[in-house]
């Protein structure tokens, strides 16, 4: 690995830090890499402990702070948290632990289906953890209290994206059950409130009505960044090398490249395994 020591190289040549549970937070990875070519990137996915959604508020928050502590000290400029359980309950705590900027991925998907709803209600899926931390509720009515919204967890959809059955016919029946209370009301735009469901956009589709909109905040997240990043003077404007690109992963790291492959359209070579015993000694 090209070390990054902080002390040799520009502030701005240092990696984006990325993370999620598993594989979701590629498709916000993907985004990032495709709007901000110049960028490195380092993903973290922490397939030993995935999924984050069914598990309590304080573990997730001591998960998201291990990672954040790991990513800080390689050292990285800036971390997105490419995960909706993660940014509803952790957020808030990650931005006062280390002293660069911070992105979750909630405001950026409610930004966007603001800008897109034209009758105000708006259904968001996630996992049981987003959706009974409210977060998606609490910014809209921080950003417009005139929507409502319509919620249903979704428990299933992670682990069937991290066995890689996207297009598994029974993927097709659980997204069905999941998604037949929403399809009785008149929401005009669905959140994908999870970065493991732009994953099973294809298969949400065919069960929504043609009418609902289908809200990805992963374009709008990697937008934020890019703001974020200019705001702080850390853009990477430089041309001095190729952008390089890094992942960890907490468990089986030929599991992540076979099934990132589908997700990416190529195969990633440069994934290494981190012990969770070591992200403990990140613990407060
Ligand atoms: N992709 C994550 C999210 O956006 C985590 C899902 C999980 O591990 O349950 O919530």
């Amino acid at each position: 690995m090209r070390k990054f020591t902080g002390n040799n190289i520009n502030k701005k040549q240092l990696p984006i830090g990325i993370f999620d549970s598993g594989l979701g937070g590629l498709t916000v990875y993907k985004q990032i890499r495709k709007l901000l070519p110049k960028e490195n990137l380092i993903y973290f996915g922490d397939t030993a402990r995935v999924p984050y959604g069914s598990k309590s508020e304080n573990t997730i928050i001591d998960f998201a702070t291990q990672i954040t502590k790991f990513l800080n000290d390689i050292p990285v400029k800036a971390i997105v948290v490419a995960c909706n359980t993660a940014s509803s309950y952790a957020l808030k705590k990650l931005k006062n632990i280390v002293g660069i900027p911070i992105i979750g991925v909630i405001e950026p998907g409610v930004k966007a289906a603001n800008k897109k709803t034209k009758n105000n209600k708006i259904g968001v899926i996630g996992t049981t953890g987003t959706i009974k931390s409210n977060s998606y509720k609490d910014t809209f009515k921080k950003i417009n209290p005139s929507v409502e919204v319509y919620s249903n967890d979704c428990p299933l959809f992670v682990p069937l994206v991290e066995e890689g059955w996207i297009d598994h016919s029974v993927t097709y029946q659980i997204a069905q059950e999941y998604l037949k209370e929403l399809i009785n009301t008149d929401i005009d735009s669905l959140i994908l409130g999870c970065t493991h469901y732009p994953l099973l956009e294809h298969v949400i589709k065919k069960i929504l009505p043609n009418s609902v909109q289908i809200i990805n905040s992963s374009t709008e997240v990697a937008m934020e960044i890019e703001k974020v990043l200019t705001n702080n003077n850390l853009l990477n404007t430089g041309n001095e090398s190729k952008s390089m690109n890094k992942f960890y992963v907490t468990d089986f790291p030929q599991k992540f490249i076979d099934i990132s492959k589908n997700i990416l359209g190529y195969s990633l070579e440069n994934v290494e395994l981190v012990s969770t015993e070591l992200l403990d000694k990140y613990s407060e």
